[in-house]
């Protein structure tokens, strides 16, 4: 996973529980990167996993609502990042569409080892829209996060849900997003 990811996980915590939990993270995960995390850079997707496992173990938060609590933070970081062209979308699922076909596609494109999530849209109505979420990464909560921090920006209220979920014993994983 691209560096940038750390660095704003990094910032996430620290804004959470201050600087010292998150040394004490990295000290504890004796990561092979040290955690010296710089954003260009890559580094392997278990890194952050065991600095989510910490955080799950010393906090008693299930590792679910740790994804979901970091894509909603994050997703005003990657927005402030994102193409010429990501800011002119007002609506939840036209800005889903974008990612797909526009801004992970140039995120691509400018960092060509960035492994990027796939989104097959699958239904929409003027309410409701259904994708599955493709990832090797299985970062299913982190991307409904992502969504819940994307409504706050468009200023829609929305209620995410995942009707089938690779976590839960499903073959895939289905996001639902209603506007409410
Ligand atoms: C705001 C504009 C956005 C930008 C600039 C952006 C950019 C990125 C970048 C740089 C990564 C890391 C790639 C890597 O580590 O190799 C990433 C990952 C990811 N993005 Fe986006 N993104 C944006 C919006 C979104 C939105 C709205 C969603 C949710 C629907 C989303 C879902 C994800 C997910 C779930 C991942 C984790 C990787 C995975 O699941 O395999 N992104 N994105």
């Amino acid at each position: 996973m691209k560096g940038i990811v750390f660095v704003k996980f990094g910032e996430f915590i620290e804004e959470l529980w201050g600087d010292e939990f998150w040394d004490e993270l990295l000290e504890e995960a004796d990561l092979p990167s040290g955690g010296i995390y710089t954003a260009v850079a890559t580094y392997d997707d278990e890194e952050l996993f065991t600095l989510i496992g910490l955080v799950v173990e010393k906090k008693n938060i299930s590792s679910k609502d740790a994804q979901f609590a970091f894509g909603q933070w994050v997703f005003k970081e990657l927005y402030s990042l994102a193409p010429g062209g990501a800011h002119d979308f007002k609506d939840v699922f036209e800005f889903l569409h974008a990612v797909q076909n526009f801004i992970h596609v140039e995120v691509k494109k400018l960092n060509p080892d960035a492994l990027l999530p796939e989104f097959e849209f699958l239904s929409e109505t003027a309410n409701e829209l259904t994708f599955n979420y493709q990832s090797p990464r299985k970062l299913c909560f982190f991307c409904e996060g992502i969504i819940r921090g994307l409504a706050e920006h468009t200023g829609q209220e929305v209620v995410v849900s995942q009707p089938e979920c690779e976590h839960e014993g499903d073959q895939r994983c289905v996001i639902k997003v209603e506007k409410v």
